[in-house]
């Protein structure tokens, strides 16, 4: 199993999450993030507001997928949230060892 975290443009999520419905990933956590990536200094305007262009705000996904869904997962993802502009954000992708459902205890791929 792996983790596949993807930082994008809070505008693509939206569009990110439905098409990841599509391929059959019904789960994921969400969160509101800002950060930096390698630009520093210049300004952005982002629906009407100013920021520094290293705090635009971005959507983070988290999805715990089986390994042979990793691929469908990623390019689905780079497909939607690709803008060929600097800031269309990165994947990161880790390995996880195990996933345990509170629920009944189920383990492993079961509990995904
Ligand atoms: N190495 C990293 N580690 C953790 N978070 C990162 C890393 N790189 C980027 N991020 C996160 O992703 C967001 C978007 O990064 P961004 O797309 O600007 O990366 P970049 O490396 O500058 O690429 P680009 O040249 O396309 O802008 C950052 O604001 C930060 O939240
Ligand atoms: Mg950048």
């Amino acid at each position: 199993m792996k983790k596949i975290e993807a930082i994008i443009r809070t505008s693509k999520f939206e569009e990110v999450y439905e098409a990841l419905s599509q391929i059959g990933i019904p789960f994921m956590s969400t969160y509101d993030v800002k950060g930096f990536g390698l630009e520093h200094g210049s300004a952005q305007v982002y629906r009407g507001a100013t920021y520094s262009v290293g705090f635009i705000p971005r959507t983070k996904i988290e999805i715990v997928a089986t390994d042979d869904h990793v691929d469908d997962v990623v390019s689905t993802i780079l497909r939607i949230a690709n803008t060929g502009k600097v800031g269309d954000g990165k994947i990161f992708i880790l390995d996880v060892e195990e996933v345990i459902r509170i629920r009944n205890g189920e383990v492993g791929q079961m509990a995904l």
